[in-house]
């Protein structure tokens, strides 16, 4: 357990960028691997590898490959999610930036483990130097032959690469949005199974599409390279490999770290340089739409799904937060009560007005307004707003808000009975300029 750089083994290496550099260090073997093996066996390499997705839900990889179907007549499309709008989260942001090849690599893979006809990364557009970076890759990997026709030989393995800038919504990074998105359409998700087929049967342009997230393509690639059995030895009975966590807040090294997953939350506290202005206080572990964890319960937690699970939160997108003891926890929701508000689409009435209506009363309780009956007021919208809202951003709004009132329901009180922060000395309006997304302090 603890650091283990897989992904990021060559992250360090002088001009990784470069195809020959990549090559040197094993680029592009994964796929050579592949090429020689038949569909379904590269479909099941993934498979035994016990890959889940490393884009906030951990669907198991292999399940969601072999859900397009191989006989069919209709081309299929193979999507990487580069949005990365969950706040906290940066890894993509990393691998893109300086391991381009090996996104391209997986995706290449999965286009001809699913036969698949095009691959669309779509980036979100804010993202202009990773963008850049991964057009470079595209375009030395088709001087290579590892685009285009006939790829390393193969007779009829036809696969072409393409990039598609958002333009910085969260929203669009919910797959059935970013699928609207991407062809032209309003950013809004749609109907999900049992409403519609699922995207592996028909998605972008009616057609079979796969969509995974930026790291699970790159796991993927790995895989090929290291074989599923190897892969699996890593990490728990059902959380395996490692996984990327963004660390960011009061730790003396904020920055991406991979970890064999089940590493216990502390040794990632430990490995970003320890907490830096105070005591620890509470730990967000997987980007700001999962529950907060107390710092008393930090100890019990290990960074696999499981364990969160187990533990009231959840290991999402690796968004992991770090908060020190002069942290307003008020204040903390209240920021992120307005990143979702300013977010929802406003499709589905519950998170469209739930959201707002969630905004508002904290940004009363913190200008010294809380009326009493305002937490259980808020508890209740939260409860009408999760798993009764069209697509997953209304739960995300939801869960930190339940979380947060669950682990400091007495700063909530404290908030409503003295009107000011129990973490300073009086009470300090919040301003754009103190109010960082990330670090919500009151100053002393
Ligand atoms: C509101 C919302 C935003 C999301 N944003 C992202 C994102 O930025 N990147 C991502 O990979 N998945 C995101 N997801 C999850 C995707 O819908 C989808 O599950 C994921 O891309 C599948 O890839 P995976 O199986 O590799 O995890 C988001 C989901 C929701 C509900
Ligand atoms: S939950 Fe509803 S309003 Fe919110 S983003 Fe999804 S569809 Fe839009």
């Amino acid at each position: 357990m603890g650091i283990r750089n897989l992904l990021f083994e060559h992250r360090d290496v002088e001009n990784i960028q470069d195809i020959a550099v990549y090559e040197k260090h094993g680029g592009y073997r994964g796929l050579k691997k592949a090429v020689k093996m038949e569909r379904s066996a590269v479909i099941e390499e993934i498979k035994t590898s016990g890959l889940r997705g490393r884009g906030g839900a951990g669907f198991p990889t292999g399940i969601k490959w072999s859900g397009i179907p191989q006989n069919d007549d209709k081309p299929h499309y193979i999507i990487c999610n580069a949005d990365e709008g969950e706040p906290g989260t940066y890894k993509d942001r990393e691998l893109m930036l300086k391991l381009p090849h090996l996104l391209v690599e997986g995706m290449i893979i999965a286009g001809y483990a699913l036969r698949g006809t095009a691959g669309y990364i779509y980036i979100r557009g804010e993202y202009v130097e990773p963008a850049w970076q991964v057009r470079k890759a595209i375009d030395q990997a088709y001087r290579a032959g590892y685009l285009g026709k006939n790829i390393l030989g193969v007779k009829g393995f036809n696969f072409d690469l393409y990039i598609h800038m958002g333009a910085g919504s969260y929203e669009c990074g919910e797959e059935s949005a970013l699928m609207s998105s991407l062809m032209g359409e309003r950013g809004q998700p749609r109907l999900k199974f049992p409403h519609a087929p699922y995207p592996t049967v028909e998605g972008v342009w009616k057609s079979p599409t796969l969509i995974n997230n930026v790291e699970t393509f790159c796991a993927a690639a790995k895989i090929l390279d290291m074989g599923g059995a190897e892969y699996a030895r890593l990490g728990t009975e059902r959380s395996k490999g490692t996984k990327i966590f963004s660390v960011s807040g009061h730790v003396a090294r904020p920055a991406n770290y991979e970890v064999e997953m089940g590493t216990p939350l502390m040794e990632l506290i430990e490995a970003a340089g320890g907490v830096v202005g105070g005591a620890l206080k509470a730990v967000i572990p997987g980007g700001s739409s999962v529950q907060i964890v107390r710092a008393e319960d930090c100890p019990r937690v290990n960074l696999d799904y499981e364990s969160c699970q187990q533990n009231g939160t959840l290991l999402g997108s690796g968004g992991f937060m770090v908060f020190n003891d002069r942290t307003d926890i008020v204040l903390l929701m209240k920021r992120t009560a307005e990143f979702y508000m300013h977010e929802s689409c406003g499709k589905c009435t519950p998170c469209r007005e739930g959201t707002r209506w969630i905004y508002k009363i904290l940004d009363r309780i913190t200008s010294g307004g809380g009326q009493p009956g305002d937490v259980e007021l808020l508890l209740d919208i939260c409860s009408q707003i999760d798993g009764r809202s069209y697509c997953g951003l209304g739960d995300a709004a939801a869960w930190p808000i339940v979380g947060a009132i669950k682990a400091f329901r007495e700063e909530f009180d404290y908030w409503i009975a003295h009107k000011r922060s129990p973490v300073g000395p009086g009470h300090v309006p919040p301003t754009p300029e103190v109010v960082n997304p990330l670090l919500t302090l009151v100053p002393a």
